[in-house]
């Protein structure tokens, strides 16, 4: 048995008044409903103690891999004497501050003229996001995401991600013989269940074309509209510069691959996997791998370069996770202390079954001609 939510009854009172939901519109409101979604109530979600661990829980150093890139992304732009930084859906700030740390430390001429705009969804972020980022807050504002796209604000420099977009609301569809059908959320003698119906918007068709992807008959799959429009919005605000997206997931084909019948969508309670998306609603988290190939296309279609693309691993080892490595073994912390540390990088960087190949690194620019980065460099396999 699981626990019954308030949220549970709120979703179940919007579809006996409106009828069937979509699917995104369910994993939205279990994610984002105001006070009582997954995102949007109080808890502890990302590490030890949370749900689920991400990238930057496991180590500063990936943090300061992205500054390496960040101060080089920087160069590639003729050191500028102003260069903004924006995170969006930042958490708790801990990758936001490994980045200030690192840039402060290393780069005191970039640093001088660096601006951060952190951009979260969930406001009552911001308190431990200015305890965490204390060191560097003069340097910082915060924007919701309306703000964000409203076209008031406007940058140049690097916007990066963590996990943003695998926390968008996704559809979820199915190739039957008919054609494609998308999956509703229905109540059925008082509890959720799905049902086919035509697709509520055409784009979700025009996605799965526009990348290449015809499903098979009895494949079921997740088409994430939110992200390339995301994309959109950030060009919209991007005066110039980059945009660097961590996440796990996949191009088109291999996420959309036949022998894939069931689609990625997951949920994490407390560091243990569900696929029933109908329990726990606002406890535990939803998730969809995501599909980079629509990320790219729309980058294209906008006018971006597509600068980079790959496995984090690569992008870690051609972007300084050895310098990394190098400096810890030049630090006076004890040899105990560097082996643990050094088992933890593994983690980040592992092909197979560490975080290194399911997590893909997306770096795509505006206005900057053929830029040089660290993560282009050629490493030795
Ligand atoms: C999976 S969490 C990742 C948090 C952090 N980056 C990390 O890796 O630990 C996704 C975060 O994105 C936020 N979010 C969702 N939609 C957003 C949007 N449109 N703009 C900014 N933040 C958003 C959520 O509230 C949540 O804090």
């Amino acid at each position: 048995m699981t626990e019954k939510t308030p949220l549970q009854d709120i979703i179940a009172a919007r579809i006996s008044e409106q009828g069937r939901i979509t699917f995104a519109d369910f994993m939205g409101a279990c994610l984002y409903e105001p006070g009582l979604g997954y995102y949007t109530s109080p808890g502890r979600k990302v590490g030890a103690e949370g749900d689920f661990y991400t990238s930057i829980t496991v180590h500063a150093a990936f943090g300061r891999v992205i500054a390496r890139e960040i101060a080089q992304m920087w160069r590639c732009m003729e050191t500028p004497d102003t260069f903004t930084l924006v995170e969006c859906g930042a958490g708790n700030g801990r990758l936001a501050c490994d980045i200030m740390d690192f840039l402060a430390q290393r780069e005191p001429e970039m640093y001088r003229g660096l601006r951060l705009v952190l951009v979260e969804k969930e406001p009552s972020l911001e308190s431990a996001q200015r305890a965490m980022l204390a060191a560097h807050v003069e340097k910082m504002q915060w924007l919701s995401p309306e703000e964000f796209a409203s076209g008031r604000f406007t940058f140049s420099g690097c916007l990066y991600s963590n996990e943003l977009i695998d926390a968008l609301p996704v559809h979820r569809v199915l190739m039957t013989p008919e054609g494609l059908r998308e999956i509703y959320v229905v109540l059925k003698e008082g509890e959720f269940a799905e049902e086919l119906g035509e697709l509520s918007t055409p784009a979700i068709a025009g996605q799965l074309e526009r990348i290449g992807v015809e499903l098979h008959p009895g494949q079921e799959a997740e088409v994430n509209l939110n992200g390339p429009e995301w994309l959109s919005s950030v060009y919209g605000v991007l005066e110039r510069g980059f945009v660097l997206t961590v996440d796990y997931g996949y191009p088109a084909e291999e996420l959309y691959a036949p022998h894939r019948k069931r689609g990625t969508l997951l949920c994490y309670y407390r560091h243990q996997t569900e696929e029933n998306p109908y329990i726990r609603q606002g406890l535990q988290d939803i998730t969809a791998h995501v599909d980079f190939t629509s990320l790219i296309r729309r980058g294209e279609e906008l006018g971006m370069q597509n600068v980079w693309f790959g496995e984090q691993y690569r992008f870690l080892l051609s972007a300084g996770i050895i310098n990394e490595l190098e400096d810890l073994e030049l630090s006076d912390i004890s040899n105990e202390e560097k082996l643990r540390l050094r088992l933890t990088l593994k983690k980040l960087i592992v092909p197979q079954g560490g975080m290194g190949d399911t997590f893909r690194i997306l770096v795509q620019s505006k206005g900057v001609t053929d830029p040089k980065l660290l993560c282009q460099r050629r490493i030795g396999f």
